[in-house]
């Protein structure tokens, strides 16, 4: 649900801009090893227009990426778009830091895919601050867990979150956002536009058709082939897309 949905916005957004003639940009935040853009460029057989794809990760990850991406001529090819930007996000973030192929006037997606999470809050909302102030046209797609209002009576999120700390991570950031409700808040502080749908939601109601249609939530079901749904919707109810536009 997570790579369709996100992949849907991301193909949408290709399909439109590609045939401008225009540049446009994608910006994806703590992007990891993510092979979206080498699957875009293989599924448009490289008719993508002017894109530059900006990812931005630690140092170690950008190099390894870099490493990868030069030893195999296949990915080679297709990465003329793709700019790979060290960086850590819980600094400071300006313009500069995309270097001089960023064009803040050109129509921009923000993809920050189990990104924020990691980030302080402070960080995550100066991330959304800086894009919500600093691009003409922008959406802003992001994918991270929830936990609850109520972390009382929610067992399920009060067990993530213990997961999570066990795991070292610093789970200020969830607290400070723990529901759908606070996290569409937090956007629309910085985007007139925002939406929010739970992985759930992405996979039954019919209002999230256009991001996963009814033939991908075939072809997911038939590959993950659960005869024990209880667990499943509670993880599912615990992951929000959100898409905030402007
Ligand atoms: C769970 S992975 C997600 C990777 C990718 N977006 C995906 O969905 O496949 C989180 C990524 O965020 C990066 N990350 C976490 N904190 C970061 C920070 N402060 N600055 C830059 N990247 C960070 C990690 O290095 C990692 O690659």
């Amino acid at each position: 649900m997570r790579t369709v949905s996100i992949d849907s916005i991301t193909r949408e957004f290709i399909k439109i801009n590609s045939e401008s003639g225009k540049a446009y940009q994608i910006i994806s935040f703590g992007a990891g090893f993510d092979t979206r853009l080498f699957r875009f460029m293989d599924e448009f057989n490289m008719n993508i227009g002017d894109l530059k794809y900006f990812e931005l990760d630690f140092n170690h990850i950008i190099e390894e990426k870099r490493r990868i991406i030069d030893n195999k001529v296949t990915l080679k090819e297709l990465s003329h778009p793709l700019r790979l930007i060290p960086f850590n996000l819980n600094e400071k973030f300006y313009n500069e830091i995309l270097g001089n192929d960023f064009n803040p006037q050109a129509p921009t997606l923000i993809i920050a895919e189990c990104c924020l999470m990691y980030l302080t809050a402070e960080s995550g909302d100066n991330l959304i601050s800086w894009t919500g102030k600093s691009l003409n046209s922008v959406t802003f797609c992001s994918f991270d867990p929830i936990l609850s209002d109520d972390l009382n009576s929610d067992r399920f999120a009060k067990t993530m979150l213990n997961n999570f700390e066990k795991r070292g991570l610093d789970t200020k950031a969830l607290l400070e956002y723990p529901s759908k409700q606070s996290t569409l808040n937090r956007f629309l502080n910085h985007f007139p536009v925002v939406d929010a749908f739970t992985m759930l939601q992405l996979e039954r109601d019919a209002s999230t058709e256009f991001l996963v249609s009814k033939q991908q939530r075939r072809e997911v079901s038939i590959k993950t082939a659960l005869d024990e749904y209880e667990e499943w919707n509670m993880l599912a109810d615990h992951y929000l897309l959100v898409i905030a536009k402007k």
